[in-house]
């Protein structure tokens, strides 16, 4: 870090967290004055146990409640017009997302769309798009069901073209909910193989964000943090899930999303091709995909893979170290160690490098990344 230059750091986001705290929704909508949320979900949740108590006890309250569920697994730009569609009809006055990454982008992205009736994908940050996001822009909730993307205290949305299946990002600072209610007890009942790949998701983004080249003192502690909690508890809320490991994964989770504004890096970069090439859920992408990645980091940044090793509380305290432990980590939550047995083949490499080196992740990772690098990355995981 240079001490001569000036830097911003937003922390702006209410988050009331803690087991029961989503029942806290329909009085703090109340008080708000608000009465006509949009409930936007996954069709998976919307048929869950604690997503109908939760809208039952809404309408306990007299609060008129419509539920928008009719979203893809990697969400679309039609998803997004059907749901602002469901505001418009219903004549909805906030947008409340409740569910995984996933429906929180979408919930996101309708928030946007309101009030800018343009092509969506005129928005699009990576094209300079975030300054057309000037109107108002609806009072917007969220309430994380994974504990892995951090959606909830983000300022983006990921949505994919229709015909493409390109992913183009949504940001404006706008974008932020106004309060977040994070509760551990709706994440209880995620089934072991989403925890898991949710949970390196997490951990990826706290190490990538820990590492990334922006200076921010701020980021690099609640990384480091977040790394300490995810190493006590991802294992146990895979494979014997109780209150706490839940909890600590939570806010894991969140804190991971918090520290990336700080960046990201070459695991993500690495993930992203697999979603939009093979349809690859995101965790499960960087899953595989970090100890490679964090390999290919170590040369030149052995201090922070110290300080990575330290907070992992790890004998072997190098660099090396470290890629073993998430090698051993991903055993234990049966994530396999291969491309190949996530469906990757041999005939994909030259286009995944091609959509690696394209991405927007791998510019902020501590050391540049070539389309050579990416491609021997990718074999070498093969
Ligand atoms: N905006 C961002 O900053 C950001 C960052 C990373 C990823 N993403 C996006 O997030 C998405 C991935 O999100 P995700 O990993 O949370 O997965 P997800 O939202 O796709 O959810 C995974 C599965 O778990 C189910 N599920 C969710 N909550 C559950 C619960 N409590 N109990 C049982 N099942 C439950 C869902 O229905 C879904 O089938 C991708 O679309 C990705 O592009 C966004
Ligand atoms: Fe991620």
């Amino acid at each position: 870090m240079t001490f001569d230059k000036i830097y911003q750091y937003n922390f702006p986001t209410t988050i009331r967290f803690g087991a029961g705290s989503s029942q806290e929704l329909g009085d703090y909508l109340i008080k708000n004055n608000l009465s006509k949320p949009l409930i936007v979900t996954d069709p998976v949740v919307a048929q869950l146990g604690f997503f109908i108590e939760l809208i039952n006890g809404l309408k306990m309250k007299n609060l008129s409640v419509e539920v928008f569920s009719d979203i893809h697994k990697n969400p679309v730009k039609s998803d997004v017009y059907k749901g602002t569609d469901a505001y418009d009809n219903y004549q909805r006055d906030c947008i409340v997302g409740i569910g995984g990454g996933a429906a929180l982008d979408v919930a996101r992205a309708i928030v946007l769309r309101v009030n800018h009736r343009e092509d969506l994908f005129k928005y699009d940050d990576l094209i300079g798009g975030d300054v057309f996001v000037t109107n108002d822009v609806p009072h917007f909730v969220t309430i994380p069901t994974t504990a892995g993307t951090g959606s909830e205290v983000g300022r983006s949305a990921i949505i994919a073209d229709d015909v493409t299946h390109q992913k183009k990002i949504l940001f404006a600072p706008k974008l932020l909910a106004k309060i977040v209610f994070a509760d551990p007890l709706l994440t209880m009942e995620l089934p072991a193989f989403i925890t898991a790949a949710t949970g390196m998701d997490a951990l990826t983004h706290n190490m990538e964000a820990y590492l990334a080249k922006m200076p921010h003192p701020l980021c690099e502690g609640i990384a480091l943090e977040g790394i300490s909690l995810i190493s006590q508890s991802l294992e146990q809320a895979v494979n014997k899930p109780d209150l706490e490991s839940r909890s600590k994964m939570l806010i894991a989770s969140l804190m991971g999303a918090v520290a990336f504004q700080k960046g990201l890096g070459v695991v993500h970069s690495l993930a992203h091709p697999l979603s939009s090439l093979l349809d690859t859920h995101h965790g499960l992408a960087n899953a595989v995909n970090i100890p490679y990645g964090m390999e290919f980091n170590i040369k030149g940044f052995e201090h922070k893979f110290k300080r990575i090793a330290s907070t992992l509380e790890l004998k072997d305290t190098n660099g090396e170290g470290v890629v073993k432990y998430l090698f051993e980590l991903n055993s234990k939550i049966n994530i396999p160690h291969k491309l190949r047995d996530i469906g990757v083949k041999q005939e994909h490499i030259e286009t995944l490098s091609d959509l690696a080196l394209a991405d927007f992740a791998h510019p902020n990772n501590p050391k540049p990344v070539s389309r050579e690098d990416f491609k021997n990355l990718y074999t070498k995981a093969l």
